[in-house]
């Protein structure tokens, strides 16, 4: 029995109700994969929150996309799913995840710290009734003009006299910005102790006091010439990992061993220490919530995420096979993808905030097998590869993988790095990152410096790869498909979600053919509602403007781009924005050319929507 009689769901709940109580609107957990295009995934509760705390939006009016009304509260609580790469090679400690559920509170100007450290003390030590280690605040830094947060620790004493206070640096305990810009503050968190005696990180209260133009990593440099701004009202944004909370409810020794992971370890070997089966565990669950929300694996973005994913965690659970089948290593338990996905669908979609995953429990399925099968065209070749390379490092006494392999290994034959990394770890070699890095770009080098070769001699008045135009004539309709091409995008994205990403376009006279990702086949409906919003933007003629700028820069102004694509050192960016209102319709990293008003491309009209290949959609469409 745990300690305090709750679980993990319990523990959910307790802490939504208990901020319900407290004069805070309930809001659901949005996507893992954020509208905010700057930013590849939803990293913390706070992200959905951004305009509410710059003033751009008004929780008692602002119709908030996923609540579906206004929160009618500056207060608002949510359980928030979260995915962090920056934690992938953590994963397999004691406390570090990909994927994971934030609990958080969140206030726009209703309170701010005097309140926000109560209710946190009073959840953590009365309602949970556990003991903190310590807490931190923020040491203050001259050079962002930022003092020592006295106020909050005034308030922590006030509360308790006897609770241990450390003063921290900037790197951790000053939240954001996140993405190109945003509102961020001083942080003071709250520590606790698990059975391994390991002080861990489990809440985290931030102080939303400034706006940064900026991103975090110009905010750390200092070099920016950006100043931190006061925001008009300050905001209050906190975030407590469930799956630490949960480990120090329960006196667990880490996170792996709550009932939140219960059902997977106990479908996976022991093997190295429980570090594959946490690993695999980690995986399936991230796997399982970012297909959830619409993502594919694919080469790009969030689909490359997901690919990795599962062909790390496909090797391990043949390392664990192979384990029971030589090494007669007694199993709790031996599983599939297959079977380790199927239990967290079936875990997750019985409690009440996630019963879509029951609903799409099928595809989710499929779509792995689908993944699965063509890994396993590559694996046995890659595998042979990979075990010759150690062995050849061993026998060489170099102990070292050289780049070129990596890079091999990984373009090849699909090897997911981490994996790599795994396997490397597991038999004693090292490898040579900065190698494989040096390959990476070389080889982006030379496909950019073949693709201008290739399309030098076509004889063609335009031709950019995306575009081809064979005289005057031509080139002014190539361009008025491609503005629209642009706007529909913008439509694919506001009727289908932020999960929809360009990947390819081709433009002719005759028409636009644009892929992008999408699970499924669009309904007559949705075609519909995608056309209805180009015409829209073309009747209400908006202008069509690009700013050249430096790279850095354009990554700041929420244009869309591909994740993976390098860029020259100063790109355009295109905008289709209403002259009037301002509001932008569309804006993307672009050569052009483009029209300069909308009105210009004449209609629009989708002739064809099919499938491009797995996860991909195909739309054609033409002007008339
Ligand atoms: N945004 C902060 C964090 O992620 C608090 O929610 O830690």
């Amino acid at each position: 029995m745990y300690i305090i009689g709750m679980n993990s769901s319990e523990i959910r709940k307790k802490f939504l109700q208990f901020f319900a109580k407290n004069g805070h609107t309930i809001v659901p957990s949005s996507s893992l994969i954020p509208d905010d295009p700057s930013v590849l995934l939803t990293t913390a509760g706070v992200q959905q929150f951004k305009p509410y705390y710059t003033g751009e939006a008004n929780p008692m009016t602002a119709i908030h996309p996923n609540f579906g009304k206004p929160f009618g509260s500056k207060n608002v609580v949510s359980v928030q799913k979260c995915f962090r790469t920056s934690d992938i090679d953590e994963v397999g400690d004691d406390t570090h995840l990909t994927f994971f559920e934030m609990l958080g509170n969140f206030s726009f100007g209703g309170y701010f710290k005097e309140e926000a450290i109560r209710l946190a003390y009073e959840f953590i030590t009365k309602e949970m009734n556990l003991k903190i280690s310590y807490v931190t605040i923020f040491e203050g830094l001259d050079s962002i003009g930022v003092p020592e947060d006295k106020e909050s620790q005034e308030i922590w004493k006030k509360l308790d006299p006897s609770i241990k206070i450390r003063k921290e640096e900037i790197e951790d305990v000053f939240w954001g910005p996140t993405g190109n810009s945003g509102p961020c503050g001083p942080t003071t968190e709250i520590y606790c102790t698990n059975a391994n005696g390991q002080d861990v990180e489990i809440w985290n209260l931030v102080f939303n006091e400034f706006f940064f133009p900026g991103s975090r990593e110009e905010l750390l440099s200092g070099t920016s010439g950006k100043r931190l701004e006061k925001l008009k009202t300050p905001g209050v944004d906190t975030g407590a990992g469930l799956e630490r909370l949960v480990m120090i409810a329960h006196n667990k020794k880490n996170i792996f061993e709550t009932d939140l992971f219960a059902p997977l370890m106990h479908a996976l070997p022991t093997l190295h220490g429980g570090w594959s089966a946490r690993i695999a565990s980690d995986h399936a669950r991230g796997i399982v919530f970012l297909i959830g929300d619409g993502v594919m694996p694919s080469n790009k973005n969030h689909g490359y995420i997901v690919r990795r994913l599962i062909r790390r965690v496909i090797p391990h659970l043949k390392l664990q096979s192979l384990a029971i089948i030589q090494e007669g290593f007694a199993p709790p338990g031996h599983s599939t993808i297959k079977d380790l996905v199927e239990k967290v669908i079936e875990y997750y979609g019985r409690l009440d905030m996630y019963p879509y995953l029951l609903d799409k429990k099928q595809e989710i399925v499929r779509v792995i097998g689908e993944e699965q099968e063509r890994f396993f065209n590559v694996y046995n070749k890659g595998n042979n590869i990979l075990t010759k390379l150690i062995n050849e490092a061993k026998d060489n006494q170099t102990f070292l993988i050289a780049g070129i392999d990596i890079f091999r290994l990984v373009t090849t034959y699909g090897f997911a790095l981490e994996w790599i990394k795994d396997k490397a770890k597991l038999t004693g070699v090292d490898l040579d990152l900065s190698g494989f890095e040096r390959e990476f770009k070389k080889h982006q080098e030379i496909s950019r410096a073949g693709q201008e070769k290739k399309f030098g001699g076509h004889g063609l008045l335009l031709d950019t790869g995306e575009l081809k135009a064979a005289d005057e004539e031509e080139l002014k309709i190539v361009t008025r498909l491609h503005t629209a091409t642009h706007l529909l995008q913008a439509a694919l994205r506001k009727v289908l979600g932020p999960e929809v990403t360009q990947e390819g376009s081709d433009i002719t006279a005759e028409r636009t053919r644009f892929d992008f990702t999408f699970s499924r086949k669009l309904t007559p409906e949705e075609i519909r509602k995608v056309e209805d919003f180009v015409n829209e933007a073309i009747r209400r003629d908006l202008r069509v403007e690009f700013q050249e700028m430096p790279y850095e820069e354009a990554i700041r102004t929420d244009a869309l781009y591909f994740f993976k694509e390098k860029y020259p050192a100063r790109v355009k960016v295109y905008s289709v924005r209403d002259p009037k209102t301002g509001e932008v319709f569309s804006r993307e990293f672009c050569g052009g050319p483009h029209v300069t008003h909308t009105a210009e491309i004449g209609r629009f009209h989708i002739t064809k929507e099919e499938s491009s290949s797995a996860g991909v959609r195909r739309i054609r469409g033409k002007i008339v």
